[in-house]
């Protein structure tokens, strides 16, 4: 299977290193080779801990989507539009399989989007987009396609967990702990998402779409970020048992779907409260399955490129499932 990856960020450097390190193990696992024959970045002279050699090098990342050598596109450039969301037309479009980390486009233009792949017949997957490595949405789409989901609420960004624990452990300042986080390279290039609670509700919107069967509506959910937590709060947090974490919660209730972006206090006998560092981690409760709950790296390279990975293998094997788990909204 012949990819065509787009943009090579640190998703981007992971995906190009993942594929080069387990070229075996993927054959095996997707039944025929992933091969990225092709790729595109802003500078081509940046020195990336990734190597292109035998890759071609495409200055304009819309052309992935018409060449006939290419089979899956991998948008990680970000952005909600632009060439992100040109990129993703362009290719669905032209009948290619679209993978994608970009969850601020999913959230807005998602359905738009899944409909086009619907039409191609192609997939549009997205397990990068939410959580990093943790494999929620596949939890969703396929381990508990069973059931109906009544709650799910969830540690979202890793970079709002990092910044917490760090101003609440080790008593560092807010923008201390915000530089540590970029420079490991957990934040988004504009970290107004992150520490606004932005990123979070691209992510809650869709799981939601996922877990209820709604579309993602970002007008929905109210959104608080973490910009007013102090030092004083942590602490005060900490005296009574908890530590404050900034949660994504949406719960089912009476034939409402309530959604809802807050640094919220949970007390350290709840899982929550004890995910760590840049980790995400994600509660849910299904009628027959009951409670669920995963954790795991939420942001970076290494991890976000094995859930990219994840779905070129489903794509190689053939695995075809709607985006967001059903056909009804499409
Ligand atoms: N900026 C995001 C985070 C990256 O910190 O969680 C992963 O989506």
């Amino acid at each position: 299977m012949r990819v065509g990856l787009a943009g090579l960020g640190n998703v981007g450097a992971g995906t190009l290193r993942l594929v080069g390190a387990h070229a075996d193990l993927l054959e095996k696992r997707a039944g025929q080779p992933i091969e990225i024959v092709a790729v595109s970045a802003r500078s081509r002279s940046k020195a990336r801990d990734c190597d292109l050699d035998g890759i071609d090098w495409v200055e304009d990342p819309r052309l992935l989507a018409i060449r006939q050598d290419i089979d899956v596109v991998v948008e990680v450039i970000g952005g909600v539009k632009g060439i992100a969301l040109e990129l993703a037309q362009a290719a669905l479009g032209a009948g290619k399989h679209l993978v994608t980390a970009n969850k601020a486009m999913i959230a807005a233009h998602g359905i738009e989007l899944a409909k086009k792949a619907e039409k191609a017949g192609v997939q549009l997957v997205f397990e990068a987009a939410v959580c990093g490595g943790v494999p929620i949405l596949k939890t969703l789409r396929e381990g508990l396609a069973a059931n109906q989901i009544s709650s799910l609420r969830g540690i979202l960004n890793g970079t709002c967990n990092y910044i917490l624990n760090q101003m609440g452990d080790k008593g560092m300042d807010f923008a201390t702990a915000l530089d540590e986080a970029q420079r490991k390279g957990y934040a988004e290039a504009d970290p107004t998402d992150d520490i606004g609670g932005f990123d979070t509700a691209n992510k809650l919107a869709i799981l939601s779409a996922l877990a209820f069967g709604i579309e993602p509506d970002l007008s929905a959910i109210f959104i608080e970020g973490i910009r007013d937590i102090t030092q004083g709060d942590l602490r005060d947090a900490s005296a009574r048992g908890g530590r404050i974490k900034l949660l994504g919660i949406a719960n089912f209730f009476d034939g409402k779907i309530i959604q809802r972006v807050q640094p919220i206090f949970v007390p350290l006998t709840e899982s929550l409260a004890q995910v760590g560092g840049a980790s995400n981690a994600i509660e849910l409760h299904g009628d027959f399955a009951g409670e669920i709950f995963l954790s795991g790296v939420g942001a970076g390279g290494d991890a976000t490129a094995s859930s990219v990975v994840s779905d070129l293998i489903d794509i190689a094997r053939g695995n075809r499932s709607p985006a967001f788990g059903t056909r009804s909204m499409l």
